[in-house]
Protein backbone atom coordinates (compact mmCIF):
# COMPACT_ATOMS: atom_id res chain seq x y z
CA UNK A 1 0.00 0.00 0.00
CA UNK A 2 1.29 3.72 -0.46
CA UNK A 3 2.61 5.27 2.02
CA UNK A 4 1.00 8.85 2.88
CA UNK A 5 1.57 11.62 5.11
CA UNK A 6 -0.71 14.63 6.11
CA UNK A 7 0.50 18.35 5.02
CA UNK A 8 0.21 19.52 8.81
CA UNK A 9 -0.18 23.11 8.91
CA UNK A 10 0.70 25.30 11.79
CA UNK A 11 -1.89 26.36 15.05
CA UNK A 12 -1.74 30.10 14.50
CA UNK A 13 -2.59 31.98 12.04
CA UNK A 14 -3.23 36.12 11.86
CA UNK A 15 -6.49 35.15 9.60
CA UNK A 16 -9.40 36.01 11.85
CA UNK A 17 -12.49 34.96 9.92
CA UNK A 18 -13.93 33.29 6.39
CA UNK A 19 -16.57 32.44 4.42
CA UNK A 20 -16.28 29.42 2.43
CA UNK A 21 -18.87 27.74 0.19
CA UNK A 22 -18.69 24.20 -1.25
CA UNK A 23 -20.39 21.16 -2.88
CA UNK A 24 -20.03 17.67 -2.54
CA UNK A 25 -22.18 15.00 -4.72
CA UNK A 26 -22.96 11.52 -3.11
CA UNK A 27 -22.14 8.57 -4.46
CA UNK A 28 -23.78 4.71 -4.80
CA UNK A 29 -21.38 1.74 -4.38
CA UNK A 30 -20.99 -1.17 -6.94
CA UNK A 31 -18.81 -3.28 -4.86
CA UNK A 32 -19.59 -2.29 -1.05
CA UNK A 33 -17.91 -0.91 1.88
CA UNK A 34 -19.55 -3.12 5.11
CA UNK A 35 -17.25 -3.61 8.10
CA UNK A 36 -14.17 -1.68 9.24
CA UNK A 37 -11.64 -1.25 11.63
CA UNK A 38 -10.92 1.35 14.39
CA UNK A 39 -10.49 4.66 12.84
CA UNK A 40 -12.20 4.52 9.73
CA UNK A 41 -9.80 1.78 8.18
CA UNK A 42 -12.35 -0.22 5.21
CA UNK A 43 -12.17 -4.33 6.26
CA UNK A 44 -12.10 -4.48 1.84
CA UNK A 45 -11.96 -2.06 -0.45
CA UNK A 46 -15.08 -0.70 -2.19
CA UNK A 47 -15.74 1.18 -5.44
CA UNK A 48 -18.81 3.81 -6.25
CA UNK A 49 -20.34 5.87 -8.99
CA UNK A 50 -20.48 9.34 -7.90
CA UNK A 51 -23.55 11.32 -8.67
CA UNK A 52 -24.81 14.34 -10.16
CA UNK A 53 -27.63 15.65 -8.59
CA UNK A 54 -27.92 14.41 -5.10
CA UNK A 55 -25.37 16.53 -3.92
CA UNK A 56 -25.25 19.06 -0.33
CA UNK A 57 -24.18 22.59 -0.90
CA UNK A 58 -22.56 23.55 2.49
CA UNK A 59 -21.91 27.44 3.41
CA UNK A 60 -19.36 26.91 5.88
CA UNK A 61 -18.08 30.46 7.96
CA UNK A 62 -15.37 30.50 10.71
CA UNK A 63 -14.84 32.76 13.49
CA UNK A 64 -11.49 32.95 15.77
CA UNK A 65 -12.91 32.48 19.13
CA UNK A 66 -12.03 31.55 22.92
CA UNK A 67 -14.62 29.22 22.57
CA UNK A 68 -14.65 26.33 20.02
CA UNK A 69 -17.83 25.40 18.95
CA UNK A 70 -20.38 24.32 16.04
CA UNK A 71 -23.57 25.23 15.04
CA UNK A 72 -25.28 23.11 12.20
CA UNK A 73 -28.42 24.50 10.21
CA UNK A 74 -29.65 22.05 7.84
CA UNK A 75 -32.17 22.99 5.08
CA UNK A 76 -33.60 25.85 7.07
CA UNK A 77 -33.69 24.14 10.69
CA UNK A 78 -30.84 24.15 13.51
CA UNK A 79 -29.44 20.64 14.32
CA UNK A 80 -28.50 20.13 18.06
CA UNK A 81 -27.43 16.31 17.25
CA UNK A 82 -25.40 17.37 13.84
CA UNK A 83 -23.75 19.59 15.83
CA UNK A 84 -22.43 17.73 18.49
CA UNK A 85 -21.26 15.00 15.74
CA UNK A 86 -19.32 17.45 14.20
CA UNK A 87 -17.48 18.69 17.10
CA UNK A 88 -16.40 15.22 17.85
CA UNK A 89 -15.53 15.16 14.23
CA UNK A 90 -13.62 17.92 14.28
CA UNK A 91 -11.92 17.30 17.98
CA UNK A 92 -10.86 14.26 16.19
CA UNK A 93 -9.03 15.72 13.34
CA UNK A 94 -7.11 18.60 15.57
CA UNK A 95 -4.34 16.40 15.09
CA UNK A 96 -4.12 16.97 11.25
CA UNK A 97 -5.72 20.78 11.14
CA UNK A 98 -4.03 22.11 14.91
CA UNK A 99 -5.46 25.22 14.63
CA UNK A 100 -9.28 23.59 14.64
CA UNK A 101 -9.82 24.59 18.04
CA UNK A 102 -9.35 28.21 17.80
CA UNK A 103 -12.46 29.11 15.63
CA UNK A 104 -16.11 29.01 16.11
CA UNK A 105 -17.93 27.23 13.17
CA UNK A 106 -21.62 28.11 11.23
CA UNK A 107 -22.33 25.29 9.24
CA UNK A 108 -25.82 25.87 6.74
CA UNK A 109 -26.45 22.51 4.77
CA UNK A 110 -28.84 22.15 2.20
CA UNK A 111 -29.02 18.68 0.60
CA UNK A 112 -30.63 18.79 -2.85
CA UNK A 113 -32.67 15.20 -2.12
CA UNK A 114 -35.51 15.03 -0.09
CA UNK A 115 -34.60 15.25 3.55
CA UNK A 116 -37.28 12.12 3.94
CA UNK A 117 -35.68 10.12 1.14
CA UNK A 118 -33.65 7.57 3.39
CA UNK A 119 -30.64 8.74 0.87
CA UNK A 120 -27.05 8.19 2.45
CA UNK A 121 -26.54 12.03 3.12
CA UNK A 122 -23.10 11.36 5.12
CA UNK A 123 -21.17 11.09 1.40
CA UNK A 124 -21.74 14.20 0.86
CA UNK A 125 -22.24 15.82 3.74
CA UNK A 126 -18.52 14.58 5.23
CA UNK A 127 -17.22 15.42 1.75
CA UNK A 128 -18.55 18.84 1.35
CA UNK A 129 -17.08 19.69 5.03
CA UNK A 130 -13.93 18.09 4.68
CA UNK A 131 -13.68 20.10 0.99
CA UNK A 132 -14.37 23.36 3.54
CA UNK A 133 -11.70 22.46 5.97
CA UNK A 134 -9.05 21.88 3.49
CA UNK A 135 -9.98 25.27 1.50
CA UNK A 136 -10.29 26.93 5.32
CA UNK A 137 -6.32 25.49 5.93
CA UNK A 138 -5.67 27.05 2.53
CA UNK A 139 -7.39 30.50 3.55
CA UNK A 140 -5.09 30.60 6.63
CA UNK A 141 -2.03 29.87 5.30
CA UNK A 142 -1.92 31.21 2.47
CA UNK A 143 2.15 31.33 1.90
CA UNK A 144 2.03 27.91 1.98
CA UNK A 145 1.97 25.65 -0.50
CA UNK A 146 -0.40 22.47 -0.20
CA UNK A 147 0.34 20.06 -2.96
CA UNK A 148 -2.04 16.50 -2.69
CA UNK A 149 -5.09 18.15 -1.76
CA UNK A 150 -7.69 15.88 -2.86
CA UNK A 151 -5.96 12.95 -1.17
CA UNK A 152 -6.09 15.01 1.88
CA UNK A 153 -9.64 15.73 1.39
CA UNK A 154 -10.40 12.26 0.75
CA UNK A 155 -8.91 11.18 3.67
CA UNK A 156 -10.82 14.17 5.97
CA UNK A 157 -13.92 12.82 4.63
CA UNK A 158 -12.82 9.51 5.55
CA UNK A 159 -12.84 9.77 9.20
CA UNK A 160 -15.76 11.69 8.78
CA UNK A 161 -17.77 8.92 6.99
CA UNK A 162 -16.32 5.88 5.23
CA UNK A 163 -18.06 6.43 2.11
CA UNK A 164 -17.64 10.21 2.20
CA UNK A 165 -14.02 9.44 1.36
CA UNK A 166 -15.13 8.67 -2.47
CA UNK A 167 -17.58 11.56 -3.23
CA UNK A 168 -14.23 13.71 -3.65
CA UNK A 169 -13.87 12.61 -7.34
CA UNK A 170 -16.63 12.29 -10.65
CA UNK A 171 -16.76 9.05 -11.92
CA UNK A 172 -15.63 5.74 -10.67
CA UNK A 173 -13.95 5.87 -7.10
CA UNK A 174 -11.98 3.35 -5.41
CA UNK A 175 -11.49 3.57 -1.67
CA UNK A 176 -9.19 0.75 0.01
CA UNK A 177 -6.07 -1.45 -0.41
CA UNK A 178 -6.43 -3.72 -3.39
CA UNK A 179 -3.34 -5.44 -4.27
CA UNK A 180 -5.33 -5.28 -8.54
CA UNK A 181 -5.46 -1.64 -7.89
CA UNK A 182 -2.47 0.81 -8.09
CA UNK A 183 -2.47 3.45 -5.68
CA UNK A 184 -5.32 2.02 -4.22
CA UNK A 185 -5.31 2.75 0.19
CA UNK A 186 -7.55 2.38 3.44
CA UNK A 187 -7.29 5.79 4.24
CA UNK A 188 -8.49 7.87 1.28
CA UNK A 189 -10.08 7.02 -2.09
CA UNK A 190 -8.45 7.24 -5.73
CA UNK A 191 -9.99 7.51 -8.62
CA UNK A 192 -10.47 4.33 -10.52
CA UNK A 193 -7.18 4.18 -12.68
CA UNK A 194 -7.85 2.18 -15.72
CA UNK A 195 -9.61 2.25 -19.11
CA UNK A 196 -13.21 2.76 -18.47
CA UNK A 197 -15.39 1.35 -21.79
CA UNK A 198 -17.93 4.11 -23.35
CA UNK A 199 -20.91 1.91 -22.06
CA UNK A 200 -19.76 2.88 -18.57
CA UNK A 201 -18.99 6.29 -18.88
CA UNK A 202 -22.84 7.62 -19.23
CA UNK A 203 -24.92 5.96 -16.76
CA UNK A 204 -28.25 6.38 -15.25
CA UNK A 205 -29.37 5.26 -11.77
CA UNK A 206 -33.54 6.15 -10.45
CA UNK A 207 -33.61 5.74 -7.10
CA UNK A 208 -37.08 4.82 -6.01
CA UNK A 209 -38.36 5.62 -2.87
CA UNK A 210 -39.51 2.53 -1.84
CA UNK A 211 -39.28 3.62 1.78
CA UNK A 212 -39.03 7.28 3.06
CA UNK A 213 -37.80 8.35 6.05
CA UNK A 214 -35.37 6.78 9.24
CA UNK A 215 -33.70 3.46 8.66
CA UNK A 216 -34.26 0.83 11.67
CA UNK A 217 -30.34 0.03 12.00
CA UNK A 218 -27.92 2.86 11.18
CA UNK A 219 -24.96 1.84 8.90
CA UNK A 220 -22.89 2.51 12.25
CA UNK A 221 -23.97 -0.44 14.00
CA UNK A 222 -24.56 -2.69 10.66
CA UNK A 223 -20.73 -2.26 10.24
CA UNK A 224 -20.12 -2.99 14.12
CA UNK A 225 -22.54 -6.50 13.30
CA UNK A 226 -19.55 -7.62 11.34
CA UNK A 227 -16.89 -7.70 13.85
CA UNK A 228 -17.53 -11.50 15.13
CA UNK A 229 -20.33 -12.01 11.80
CA UNK A 230 -19.70 -15.65 10.79
CA UNK A 231 -19.14 -14.99 7.26
CA UNK A 232 -17.01 -11.90 7.39
CA UNK A 233 -13.59 -12.86 6.42
CA UNK A 234 -15.07 -14.91 3.44
CA UNK A 235 -17.10 -11.47 2.39
CA UNK A 236 -14.30 -9.26 3.19
CA UNK A 237 -12.13 -11.54 0.23
CA UNK A 238 -15.47 -12.01 -1.91
CA UNK A 239 -15.28 -7.68 -2.01
CA UNK A 240 -11.56 -7.71 -3.11
CA UNK A 241 -12.15 -10.04 -5.61
CA UNK A 242 -15.30 -8.50 -7.29
CA UNK A 243 -13.52 -5.36 -7.37
CA UNK A 244 -10.19 -7.17 -9.43
CA UNK A 245 -13.22 -8.90 -11.59
CA UNK A 246 -14.78 -5.74 -12.46
CA UNK A 247 -11.85 -4.09 -13.99
CA UNK A 248 -11.71 -6.18 -17.26
CA UNK A 249 -15.74 -5.97 -17.26
CA UNK A 250 -15.36 -2.13 -17.15
CA UNK A 251 -12.34 -2.25 -19.53
CA UNK A 252 -14.44 -4.56 -22.04
CA UNK A 253 -17.78 -2.86 -21.46
CA UNK A 254 -19.12 -6.18 -20.63
CA UNK A 255 -22.89 -5.40 -19.46
CA UNK A 256 -24.03 -9.07 -18.47
CA UNK A 257 -20.71 -9.20 -16.30
CA UNK A 258 -21.41 -5.76 -14.66
CA UNK A 259 -24.72 -6.91 -14.03
CA UNK A 260 -24.49 -9.98 -12.48
CA UNK A 261 -21.51 -8.78 -10.35
CA UNK A 262 -23.25 -5.36 -9.14
CA UNK A 263 -26.65 -7.30 -8.22
CA UNK A 264 -24.49 -9.74 -6.35
CA UNK A 265 -22.93 -7.61 -4.20
CA UNK A 266 -26.59 -5.57 -3.03
CA UNK A 267 -27.98 -8.94 -2.49
CA UNK A 268 -24.63 -10.39 -0.37
CA UNK A 269 -24.74 -6.91 1.83
CA UNK A 270 -28.43 -7.35 2.75
CA UNK A 271 -27.35 -11.29 2.87
CA UNK A 272 -24.38 -10.34 5.98
CA UNK A 273 -27.38 -7.93 7.33
CA UNK A 274 -29.82 -10.86 7.64
CA UNK A 275 -26.84 -13.26 8.98
CA UNK A 276 -25.59 -10.80 11.71
CA UNK A 277 -26.47 -11.29 15.48
CA UNK A 278 -28.76 -9.89 16.12
CA UNK A 279 -30.20 -10.30 12.26
CA UNK A 280 -32.20 -7.95 10.67
CA UNK A 281 -33.71 -6.81 7.11
CA UNK A 282 -33.55 -3.79 5.35
CA UNK A 283 -35.30 -4.39 2.26
CA UNK A 284 -39.07 -3.91 2.02
CA UNK A 285 -41.37 -6.60 0.20
CA UNK A 286 -41.96 -3.83 -2.26
CA UNK A 287 -38.15 -3.52 -2.84
CA UNK A 288 -38.42 -7.44 -3.38
CA UNK A 289 -41.15 -6.85 -6.02
CA UNK A 290 -39.43 -4.41 -8.05
CA UNK A 291 -36.33 -6.48 -8.16
CA UNK A 292 -38.78 -9.43 -9.62
CA UNK A 293 -39.75 -6.93 -12.11
CA UNK A 294 -36.48 -5.44 -13.17
CA UNK A 295 -35.48 -9.38 -13.80
CA UNK A 296 -38.51 -9.89 -15.91
CA UNK A 297 -38.38 -6.86 -18.06
CA UNK A 298 -34.42 -7.94 -18.62
CA UNK A 299 -35.44 -11.42 -19.96
CA UNK A 300 -38.33 -10.09 -22.36
CA UNK A 301 -36.58 -7.03 -23.60
CA UNK A 302 -32.99 -7.97 -23.33
CA UNK A 303 -32.62 -4.71 -21.50
CA UNK A 304 -29.35 -3.59 -19.84
CA UNK A 305 -30.73 -2.49 -16.70
CA UNK A 306 -29.83 -3.93 -12.88
CA UNK A 307 -30.05 -2.75 -9.33
CA UNK A 308 -27.86 -1.89 -6.65
CA UNK A 309 -29.35 -1.35 -3.08
CA UNK A 310 -27.54 0.64 -0.43
CA UNK A 311 -28.25 0.31 3.63
CA UNK A 312 -31.87 0.65 2.71
CA UNK A 313 -35.20 -0.19 1.30
CA UNK A 314 -34.67 1.94 -2.01
CA UNK A 315 -33.83 0.59 -4.89
CA UNK A 316 -31.05 2.23 -7.28
CA UNK A 317 -31.91 1.21 -11.40
CA UNK A 318 -28.48 1.74 -13.39
CA UNK A 319 -28.57 1.44 -16.69
CA UNK A 320 -26.97 3.04 -19.69
CA UNK A 321 -27.40 5.98 -21.48
CA UNK A 322 -28.99 4.75 -24.56
CA UNK A 323 -31.59 2.72 -22.70
CA UNK A 324 -32.95 6.21 -21.11
CA UNK A 325 -36.44 5.98 -22.77
CA UNK A 326 -37.00 2.34 -22.73
CA UNK A 327 -36.09 2.00 -18.66
CA UNK A 328 -37.97 5.49 -17.80
CA UNK A 329 -41.02 4.12 -19.28
CA UNK A 330 -40.36 1.18 -17.87
CA UNK A 331 -40.00 2.43 -13.93
CA UNK A 332 -43.25 5.05 -15.31
CA UNK A 333 -45.52 2.03 -16.25
CA UNK A 334 -44.43 -0.64 -13.64
CA UNK A 335 -42.31 0.20 -10.80
CA UNK A 336 -43.37 3.61 -9.52
CA UNK A 337 -46.73 2.19 -8.06
CA UNK A 338 -44.28 0.21 -5.68
CA UNK A 339 -42.78 3.50 -4.20
CA UNK A 340 -43.99 4.97 -0.92
CA UNK A 341 -45.48 7.77 -2.42
CA UNK A 342 -44.58 7.87 -5.69
CA UNK A 343 -41.37 9.41 -5.33
CA UNK A 344 -38.03 8.79 -7.17
CA UNK A 345 -34.92 10.61 -8.24
CA UNK A 346 -33.36 10.87 -11.65
CA UNK A 347 -29.29 10.63 -11.05
CA UNK A 348 -27.13 10.10 -13.70
CA UNK A 349 -23.06 9.59 -14.08
CA UNK A 350 -21.10 11.13 -16.47
CA UNK A 351 -17.17 11.21 -17.03
C1 LIG B 1 -23.91 0.19 2.38
O1 LIG B 1 -20.04 5.30 4.80
O2 LIG B 1 -22.38 5.38 5.70
O3 LIG B 1 -23.58 2.42 1.64
O4 LIG B 1 -18.23 4.97 7.65
O5 LIG B 1 -19.95 4.46 9.37
O6 LIG B 1 -20.16 6.54 8.00
P1 LIG B 1 -19.68 5.11 8.05
O7 LIG B 1 -20.57 4.28 7.03
P2 LIG B 1 -21.11 4.65 5.60
O8 LIG B 1 -21.39 3.18 5.01
C2 LIG B 1 -21.83 2.99 3.71
C3 LIG B 1 -22.27 1.61 3.50
C4 LIG B 1 -22.90 1.30 2.16
C5 LIG B 1 -21.88 0.78 1.17
C6 LIG B 1 -20.95 1.76 0.52
O9 LIG B 1 -21.30 2.94 0.35
O10 LIG B 1 -19.86 1.31 0.13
Amino acid sequence: MKSFSFTIPPKESSVNSGKIDVECPSNIALVKYWGKYENQIPANSSISYTLTNCKTKTFFTFQKSTEFNVAVTLDGVQKEEFATKIKKYFSSIEQYLPFIKEYSYEIITENSFPHSSGIASSASGFGAIAKALIKMRDQLFPEKEFSQKEIETSFLARLGSGSASRSIYNGLVVWGNNDGIDGSSDEYAIPFPYQVHENFRNYHDTILLIHEGQKTVSSTVGHGLMNNHPYASLRFNQANENLKKLIPILESGDFKGFIALVESEALTLHAMMMMSSPYFILMKPNTLACIEKIWNFRKLTNSNVCFTLDAGANLHILYPKSEFEHVQSFIKNDLLKYTENGNYINDSICF
